[in-house]
C-alpha cells in the first residue's frame, strides 16, 4: 500500500504525461484525491472514475472544449453523443426542457442506478456534449466515488465509457490506464465494478418510451413501472436494414483482436460443436479461445478455456464478459468460440454486446 503511494507521487511529480492514480473504496474514498478531481475537471481537464456499470471518462459537461478533448482521447466520431452524470435528482431540470410524469416514475424506482433517461436538453447543453444532437442523455450513477466526484467538480459530469473507441468498455482501473493512460489528468481507482455492462438508455423523446440500449435494467422491470415502452427496432439483429437510434449502438463495438464466434443450440449440441472447433484449430497450429461456464468447465479440455461466471446467476457472466474479451487480446489467440447466454435477467443485455463484438458471427450447432 505504501509502496503504491510513493509509486503513484513519482508519476505525479517527474511523467506529467501519465495519468494520477488514486485508489480508493466507496466504503473509504479518498476525499483529498476526489477534491483534487473535482478542481482538474473545473479546469477543463479529464478524469476517468468508476461507477456501478463500467469505468467512465469524465469531462465538464457545460464546457464545450472539456467534450472535444473527451472524443480526441477516445478517439470517438464526434457525432456520437455523451452521457451527463449528475449526483443528485434536482440538477436534471436544468439540463432538459421538461420532464414527462413517466420518466419521474422511472427515476423514483432506479435512479441512482444504472438507468440513462433520455430528454430535450435546454440551452445550456452545449452540441459539443450531445453530438449536435437537440436531445440529452442524463444518468445518476449509484456509486459514492462517482457522486462525490461529480459534485466536487461543479455537478455535471459528461462521460462516455473510458476504453479506446471500439474496444470493450472498461470494468477495472487497470483496462482505462491500459487504454487512455497517457491521454488523461488522472484515474480514480474503485476497483472492480458491480454489473458490468453499460447502462440501460430509455429514449423519453418520442410518444412512447423507447429501449435504445440493454442493460442489468431489462425491458420486464421497465414494464414495471411504465405502462408502456418498446424495444429500439434498430437494436433487433434481424433488422440489419434499421438503423439503431443511439448512434453509438450502430458502430462495430467491443471488438476484440481475434475473430470471435457465438455457438448456440442444444446445450450437448454446444459442447461438442465447441470441441470439434477447437480441434480443427489446434490441427491448422492455430490458439483458440473458448468462453465457457462454472457449469460447463469440464467440457473442455483443450484450448486456452475461460470461465466467465455462472448460469445460476447471470450478474457474474455480465460482470466478466468484457474483461474476459480484453484477456483474450493479451492471451493473442486467432479464434474465439463462446457459448450463447439467452438468460432470463441480462440475457439480452449479454448477448447485445456478445453479438456486436462477434460481428453477427453465429454457429448453430443444431444443423449438420
Ligand atoms: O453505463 C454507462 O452508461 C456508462 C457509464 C460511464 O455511465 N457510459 C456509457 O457511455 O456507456 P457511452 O458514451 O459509452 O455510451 C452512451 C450511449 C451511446 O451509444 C450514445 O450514442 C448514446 O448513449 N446516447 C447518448 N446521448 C444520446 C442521445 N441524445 N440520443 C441518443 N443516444 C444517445
Ligand atoms: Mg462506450
Amino acid at each position: 500500500m505504501m509502496r503504491m503511494t510513493a509509486i503513484e507521487r513519482m508519476a505525479e511529480n517527474t511523467d506529467m504525461s501519465h495519468a494520477i492514480l488514486a485508489r480508493m473504496t466507496e466504503e473509504n474514498p479518498d476525499h483529498e484525491a476526489l477534491k483534487k478531481a473535482g478542481k482538474i475537471l473545473r479546469e477543463g481537464g479529464l478524469v476517468a472514475f468508476p461507477t456501478e456499470t463500467v469505468y467512465g471518462l469524465g469531462g465538464d459537461a457545460l464546457n464545450p472544449e472539456s467534450s472535444k478533448k473527451i472524443y480526441a482521447a477516445k478517439g470517438r466520431p464526434s457525432d456520437n453523443p455523451l452521457i451527463i452524470h449528475i449526483a443528485d435528482r434536482e440538477s436534471l431540470l436544468p439540463l432538459v426542457q421538461e420532464v414527462p410524469a413517466a420518466a419521474e416514475r422511472l427515476m423514483d424506482a432506479y435512479w441512482p442506478g444504472p438507468l440513462t433517461m433520455i430528454f430535450r436538453k435546454s440551452e445550456i447543453v452545449p452540441y459539443e456534449t450531445t453530438g449536435g444532437l437537440d436531445t440529452v442523455a442524463v444518468r445518476f450513477p449509484n456509486n459514492r466515488i462517482a457522486c462525490e466526484m461529480i459534485r466536487e467538480a461543479g455537478g455535471y459530469v459528461a462521460a462516455p465509457s473510458a476504453n479506446t473507441s471500439g474496444r470493450p468498455s472498461p470494468t477495472l482501473a487497470s483496462h482505462v490506464e491500459e487504454d487512455l493512460g497517457d491521454k488523461i489528468d488522472m484515474i480514480l481507482d474503485g476497483g472492480q465494478v458491480e454489473i458490468g455492462l453499460e447502462s440501460t438508455i430509455v429514449d423519453f423523446t418520442e410518444e412512447t418510451p423507447v429501449i435504445l440500449r440493454p442493460g442489468f435494467l431489462n425491458q420486464q422491470m421497465l414494464e414495471e413501472v411504465l405502462a408502456e415502452v418498446r424495444m429500439d427496432p434498430g437494436l433487433e439483429s434481424e433488422n440489419v436494414h434499421v438503423r439503431p437510434k443511439a448512434p453509438g449502438m450502430r458502430y462495430r463495438h467491443y471488438a476484440p483482436k481475434a475473430k470471435l464466434a457465438i455457438v448456440q443450440g442444444k446445450q450437448e449440441n454446444v459442447f461438442a460443436r465447441i470441441r470439434q472447433l477447437v480441434d480443427e484449430g489446434l490441427e491448422q497450429g492455430a490458439k483458440i479461445g473458448v468462453i465457457c461456464t462454472e457449469e460447463s468447465r469440464a467440457e473442455y479440455p483443450k484450448g486456452e478455456v475461460r470461465c466467465i461466471g455462472s448460469r445460476a446467476d447471470d450478474r457474474t457472466i455480465a460482470r466478466h464478459l468484457f474483461e474476459i474479451l480484453r484477456d483474450f487480446d493479451s492471451a493473442d489467440v486467432d479464434r474465439i468460440y463462446t457459448e450463447s447466454f439467452d438468460t432470463p435477467h441480462m440475457g439480452q443485455a449479454i448477448m447485445n454486446r456478445l453479438i456486436k463484438a462477434a460481428g453477427h458471427e453465429i454457429i448453430d450447432a443444431d444443423t449438420e
